[in-house]
């Protein structure tokens, strides 16, 4: 007999198949997200929970399986996860970090781009026929080279972001809790307010937890220039969300471009109305190659977990000690 796995949503193909040559496995039929309960009635029947990051997994949802043998979680985000309670309950919980870093900045970038060369609006305008011919003061956008980048979070993402501005002839500037960080090499670390300040970007790249949660507010957003654009591919509860309606209603700062929201996957009132904003529905690590190698990786972890093996991307590894 096979071990049983409980998939709350259908992944890439590739990851399917190396599930299915270890796990009998029981997948949400549908394309969709599933409720707490249908969660719940999941988790009841299997050995290893693979879930996704819209699935709150929380204490209830675990205690429905005392017999639980690991959650995977296909994100490196796992702040949907209480990975207090998996703790006390001794349940390793996986995540898929590395493989969508290049995908994630390359997406930061377009975010970048997009807003400050007012890409979707102009597309907009031209489709809806409004070009009536070239003009000095149409359309007028920022420049993007030679500017300064503030980078609040320097882990992998953060980094490959500042990489990518070298080749813009960026001066770089980065605020991170620890120091020896590779982007030292090539970027200048100043205090969160002093980013805020001098940067003509702020992207934004730490995790999500109760020392980040809205991390940007009303003071930060007053900090920044107001020709300056923030930028936010991790996690919409980083910033507060109401006080940026604010802010680009108001003009305080020249735009945001956002993949992430807060209580996705709905937006704060008002923002769809910002034509400042470019607004992606968190679809930066979305390629084909990005979510395969996801899936594959969160399969990995979840034969580990069911092996007994210390899984490469466990979290929380002072459960297995
Ligand atoms: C993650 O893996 O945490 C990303 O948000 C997915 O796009």
């Amino acid at each position: 007999m096979k071990p049983k796995i409980f998939v709350t949503r259908r992944l890439p193909e590739p990851a399917m198949v190396k599930i299915a040559e270890v796990f009998q496995i029981s997948v949400n039929p549908e394309d969709r997200i599933l409720s707490k309960q249908e969660i719940i009635a999941g988790t009841k029947k299997c050995d290893i929970l693979l879930c996704l990051l819209t699935d709150m997994i929380d204490s209830e949802i675990i205690d429905a399986n005392p017999d639980l043998k690991g959650i995977s979680n296909y994100a490196v985000g796992f702040n949907n996860i209480d990975i207090k309670a998996a703790n006390e309950r001794k349940i390793p919980v996986c995540n898929t970090p590395g493989v969508l870093t290049e995908t994630t900045a390359d997406m930061t970038w377009a975010l970048i781009f997009a807003v400050a060369r007012r890409i979707v609006e102009s597309d907009n305008l031209n489709r809806a026929g409004k070009f009536k011919g070239w003009g000095p003061m149409f359309c007028l956008g920022s420049d993007v080279f030679g500017k300064t980048l503030g980078i609040i979070g320097a882990g992998r993402i953060g980094t490959a972001v500042a990489k990518r501005a070298t080749g813009f002839n960026m001066k770089i500037i980065y605020s991170d809790r620890s120091s020896n960080k590779n982007i030292a090499n090539f970027a200048e670390k100043v205090d969160i307010s002093d980013l805020l300040e001098k940067s003509d970007f702020v992207t934004l790249h730490v995790p999500l937890n109760s020392e980040t949660k809205h991390l940007i507010g009303e003071k930060e957003l007053r900090w920044m220039k107001k020709t300056a654009f923030l930028i936010n591919t991790s996690r919409g509860a980083i910033v507060d969300e109401k006080i940026l309606v604010k802010a680009l209603k108001e003009n305080w700062i020249a735009g945001a471009g956002l993949d992430v929201y807060d209580k996705e996957p709905l937006m704060e009132k008002g923002l769809a109305d910002c034509y400042n904003a470019v607004l992606t529905p968190h679809t930066a690590s979305a390629t084909i190659e990005t979510r395969t190698k996801m899936g594959l990786i969160a399969a990995e972890n979840a034969i580990d977990m069911i092996r007994g093996k210390v899984p490469k991307y466990i979290v929380n590894p002072e459960v297995l000690k």
